[in-house]
C-alpha cells in the first residue's frame, strides 16, 4: 500500500530536513519528498511517512540519515564540468596563490564532490598544465552523501559521466574495464581523498583550515537564503588569507557575504579571501 503524504506531515519533514542539511525543499514539491522517500516507507515495513519521520527524529539512527541524506540530494555531475572555470584557476589563480607562498604546495577542497568527477577533472588538469605539473597539491573531497562518495572512490565510470572529456585525457588517464566502463589511473585517484562533510557541520568543518582553493560548484541552488550564508562563513573560515573560492556558474554570492571580494577573470568569477 503507498502511504499518504499528509501536508503537516510533509511541513515536518521539510524542516527536518532543511535543519540537518540546509536543503530547502518548496512547497510546491511536495513529490519530491513521496518521489525520493516512498519506496524507503516500504522497504523500513513503515506504514506511514510520521513513523519515518519518528525513526529519524527520536531514535536517532545515524545509518538511516544517512539512507536520508544519499536520497534526497541530486547527485549529477560529470567529468569537465564547467571547465572555463577550472581552467581559470590552473592557469590564472594557481600561479598567484603559489607566489604568495613559502614552499610550492596547494590545499584544495572539493566541498560537495558528488562522485568525484569534479576532483579527479581539476587532479588531471593541475598534473597536465605544464605550468602546475611540476606542483605538490592535495585535493579533499567531501559531500554530505555517503553513497556518492563510495562510489567516487571505485573511480569507475560510464561514457556519459565521461562524455566531455577530451580525447588525450582519454587515453592518459582512464583504462577501459569491461565493455563500457573506464577506470581512472592509480596517478590521480592518488591525489583525492575522499571524506564525508556536512556544509552546515560547524564542529566538521572546523578541521578544514588554511585551504588554498575550495570548489563549492552547484549545491548553494539547493539552499535558502539563510543556510547559504551559513555555509559560505563556514567556508570563508576554512580559506587561509590569499586563498579563493569558485561557485557554480549559474549561482551568485550576491547578498550573501561581503567578505569574499569577487574578482572577473576570463569572464569567470573568483571569490577572494583578502
Ligand atoms: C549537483 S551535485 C554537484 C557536484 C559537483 N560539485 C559539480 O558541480 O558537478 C551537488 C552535491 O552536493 C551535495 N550536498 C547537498 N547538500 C549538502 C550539504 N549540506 N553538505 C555537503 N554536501 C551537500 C549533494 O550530495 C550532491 O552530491
Amino acid at each position: 500500500m503507498t502511504a499518504i503524504l499528509k501536508d503537516e506531515t510533509f511541513i515536518k519533514f521539510r524542516d527536518f530536513i532543511y535543519e540537518k542539511s540546509g536543503i530547502f525543499i518548496p512547497d510546491t514539491k511536495k513529490y519530491f519528498i513521496e518521489n525520493r522517500l516512498g519506496k524507503r516507507l516500504e522497504e523500513k515495513n513503515l506504514n506511514s511517512y510520521d513513523d519515518y519521520l519518528y525513526l529519524l527524529k527520536l531514535s536517532n539512527d545515524k545509518e538511516e540519515m544517512k539512507v536520508l541524506f544519499d536520497k534526497i540530494t541530486t547527485n549529477e555531475t560529470f567529468f569537465f564540468r564547467e571547465v572555463k572555470q577550472l581552467e581559470v584557476f590552473v592557469s590564472c589563480e594557481v600561479p598567484k596563490l603559489i607566489a604568495k607562498k613559502s614552499t610550492p604546495s596547494l590545499k584544495i577542497w572539493c566541498a560537495a564532490s558528488s562522485t568525484g568527477e569534479e576532483p579527479y577533472t581539476l587532479a588531471m588538469m593541475l598534473m597536465e598544465n605544464p605550468k602546475t605539473s611540476a606542483l605538490k597539491f592535495e585535493i579533499t573531497a567531501s559531500d554530505i552523501s555517503d553513497a556518492v562518495l563510495q562510489k567516487a572512490q571505485t573511480a569507475s565510470y560510464g561514457q556519459y559521466a565521461l562524455r566531455n572529456v577530451p580525447d588525450v585525457y582519454l587515453k592518459k588517464y582512464f583504462k577501459l574495464n569491461g565493455s563500457t566502463n573506464y577506470v581512472l589511473a592509480p596517478a590521480i585517484r592518488s591525489k583525492v581523498k575522499f571524506t564525508q562533510i556536512n556544509l552546515l557541520d560547524e564542529r566538521r568543518i572546523k578541521a578544514m583550515r588554511d585551504i588554498d582553493a575550495i570548489f563549492c560548484r552547484n549545491v548553494l541552488i539547493y539552499f535558502d537564503k539563510k543556510a547559504k550564508i551559513k555555509v559560505v562563513e563556514n567556508l570563508y573560515e576554512a580559506l587561509r588569507p590569499g586563498g579563493c573560492l569558485f561557485i557554480g556558474m549559474a549561482e551568485s554570492l550576491h547578498d550573501i557575504t561581503r567578505l569574499l571580494k569577487p574578482a572577473v577573470m576570463d569572464k569567470t568569477v573568483v571569490y577572494q579571501k583578502v
